[in-house]
Formats: C-alpha cells, sequence, structure tokens
C-alpha cells in the first residue's frame, strides 16, 4: 500500500524487475513513465501507440525479446482511450505466452466517459496470473496531496497522512522468466477515507 499511484508503480517495477532490465510502455504516455522506468533502474522498450490504441502485433514483438516487465496505462494518459475487454485480453495472452509481468495503472478508472467501457485489467481471466493493478483515488477525487506528509497541514486529530494507492492482485503467482520474483500473493483491501493509521477515526479529521 504506497503512498500514491506512482510510488506503487515504481515498487512493482522494483519487484518485477532487476537493475538494467528492459521495461516496455506506450508513448505517447504520461511522462512520469519514463522517470519511474528510471527510478527503478530499468531501461525503456518502447512500443508506441498505433492510432491511439495499443499497437497489439508490435507489443507481441516486444515481448517476444523478453523484456522483465510491461507497464500498461488503463484507461491510457494521454489519448484518453480506454482500452476494450477484447484488447486487454490480447495483452493477457500476449504476456502469459511470454512471460511478461504486467502493471496496470488505473488511476483514471473513475473518469471513464459514458459511453465507454472501462475493464479492469485484473477481471480479464488470467490477468492475476501474469500482473497487477495500480488504482488510486487520488486523480478522480482529487486526493493528491494527502499523500504528501510533509507539506500537507496535519489536521487535528491526524495521525499521519492517508495512503491514496492500492496494488491489488488477483492472487496467484505467475513467475517472468527473465524474474526471479513473482507477483504479490495476496489480495489486499482498505477502504479509501479516513485517517492513518485506520485506529484514528474519520470523524477526528
Ligand atoms: C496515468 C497516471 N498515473 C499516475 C499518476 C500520478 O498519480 P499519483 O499522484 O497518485 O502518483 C497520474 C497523474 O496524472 C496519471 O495520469
Amino acid at each position: 500500500m504506497p503512498t500514491d499511484a506512482s510510488a506503487g508503480v515504481v515498487e512493482m517495477l522494483r519487484l518485477f524487475t532487476n537493475p538494467g532490465d528492459r521495461v516496455v510502455i506506450n508513448p505517447p504516455v504520461y511522462s512520469p513513465f519514463f522517470d519511474w522506468l528510471q527510478e527503478a533502474r530499468t531501461e525503456l522498450q518502447s512500443v508506441p501507440l498505433g492510432d491511439r490504441q495499443l499497437d497489439l502485433p508490435a507489443l507481441d514483438r516486444a515481448f517476444a525479446t523478453k523484456p522483465a516487465a510491461y507497464v500498461l496505462c488503463n484507461p491510457h494518459n494521454p489519448v484518453g482511450r480506454v482500452h476494450t475487454y477484447e484488447e486487454l485480453a490480447a495483452v493477457v495472452e500476449r504476456a502469459t505466452r511470454h512471460g511478461v509481468p504486467v502493471i496496470s495503472d488505473e488511476i483514471h478508472a473513475p473518469l471513464a466517459l459514458p459511453g465507454a467501457t472501462y475493464t479492469p485489467f485484473l477481471t480479464v481471466p488470467g490477468a492475476g496470473q501474469i500482473g497487477v493493478s495500480v488504482v488510486s483515488p487520488s486523480k478522480a477525487f482529487n486526493l493528491a496531496a494527502s499523500s504528501a506528509p510533509p507539506s500537507s497541514p496535519r489536521r487535528r486529530g491526524c495521525g499521519t497522512w492517508w495512503p491514496s494507492c492500492l496494488v491489488t492482485s488477483a492472487g496467484a503467482a505467475g513467475t517472468s522468466p527473465s524474474s526471479p520474483r513473482s507477483p504479490p500473493t495476496t489480495r489486499a483491501t482498505i477502504g479509501w477515507t479516513g485517517c492513518w493509521p485506520p485506529s484514528t477515526t474519520a470523524a477526528r479529521c
């Protein structure tokens, strides 16, 4: 349970990769993705979007080169693409076939517009065996500052800060051939509101 989505992705990169490993992302993408790869001491393997959507044949070719991980942006920032169930199923199939762990950044999930159907990555059969999702209320509910204790004025009664991110896995472990490590094996749950630690009641904040 990291403090924010960025930390969640970086910690998952640290879990799945070793320094110098290649990680696939899909530019144009939220620019800190590039920084997160650097922070985890990994190398960029770029598979640009094609026509503002996932280029599945290119992803397949990239996965065949055995990158250590793939960071998916679902929905995709900045093009606003809400990946379809079929596209995500294709990602799961390819990632599973090549043994590439998927880290799905789903911070924009609550902001999918009417008419678009957001598919949580982990609802795709097999996704939990190959990946994790990083979810957070910080974007949709404007809580980004809640994870910045040194700069946030503490409210009376609040213990420390509010965690604003959750890394979740469907439960089963999968292992990348290029990585000695496996995805987390437990499903985590947390309420989003209130102070942290939870013994401090929301009413006091
Ligand atoms: C795709 C994506 N991931 C992560 C973040 C940053 O999230 P956090 O502030 O929780 O680190 C943003 C912020 O705009 C974003 O667009």
